[in-house]
């Protein structure tokens, strides 16, 4: 199966490294373009190609490792998906200008972390999300963990544990293997509804929650 990557950033980036660590082709894209990611491909290696957003898009399986203020725009502008999997690595935060008002609000719990929740009236983000990508099938994966941990798959003697979740039953069994595939153990949590909200950050149970299968 083929996969692609719209974005480069943090979680885009660390991604793409350990698909490469694993042999895993894979297209990452950015707004730049893919001049700009020469760097990038020269130290992943030829597993990883750079492309344009329409290239990343295509492919069978596509990680969306875009910021949550960013998602409506890319995403709603992609041709149709025809089925294909979207796996939703956001979550529904804007990252903070540091100089900002919001950045220094003793109201918001998270301003320590330089983000602040987006309010999304009660719906789940996930959900909200499938709505920029009608007639994917989207799973929720590669959100909940910082990049920093992301990186390492097999840590201590076993596996880092990666949620997952999804309405797609064959949807998920692909991510499943791909999340295998890269060295992780993989945590199916259930449907979008249940399970995104759950592992979601900033503020889902299993949100940023760090285990290892040992
Ligand atoms: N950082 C983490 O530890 C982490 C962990 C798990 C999940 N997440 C989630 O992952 C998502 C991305 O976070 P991040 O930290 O990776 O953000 P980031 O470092 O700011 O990266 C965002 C990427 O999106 C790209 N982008 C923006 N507009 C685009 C467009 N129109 N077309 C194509 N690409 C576009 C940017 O392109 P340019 O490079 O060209 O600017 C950049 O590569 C967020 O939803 C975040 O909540 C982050």
């Amino acid at each position: 199966m083929s996969i692609g990557i719209i974005g480069s950033g943090a979680l885009g980036a660390s991604v793409a490294r350990v698909l490469a660590k694993n042999g895993i082709s894979a297209t990452i894209a950015n707004s730049r373009g893919p001049a700009s990611l020469a760097g990038l491909v020269e130290e992943l290696g030829s597993s990883i190609k750079a492309g344009t957003v329409a290239e990343a898009a295509s492919a069978d399986i596509v990680l969306a490792a875009i910021r949550w203020t960013d998602a409506e725009a890319v995403l709603s502008a992609l041709p149709a998906w025809n089925g294909r999997i979207v796996i939703d690595g956001t979550n529904p935060v804007a990252f903070l200008d540091p100089n900002s008002d919001d950045a220094n609000d003793p109201s918001n719990p998270l301003a320590a972390y330089g983000i602040k929740a987006i309010d999304l009236a009660g719906k789940d983000s996930s959900a909200v999300l499938s709505s920029y990508v009608a007639g994917a099938r989207v799973v929720k994966a590669f959100n909940h963990l910082d990049v920093n941990v992301l990186a390492e798959p097999q840590v201590a003697g076993g596996k880092r544990v990666l949620f997952y979740s999804g309405d797609d039953l064959a949807a998920k069994a692909d991510v499943r293997a791909l999340i295998e595939a890269m060295g992780f153990y993989p945590v199916d949590l259930g449907s979008l509804a249940v399970g995104g909200p759950l592992a979601s950050l900033p503020f889902g149970a299993l949100a940023a929650q760090n285990f290892i299968k040992v």
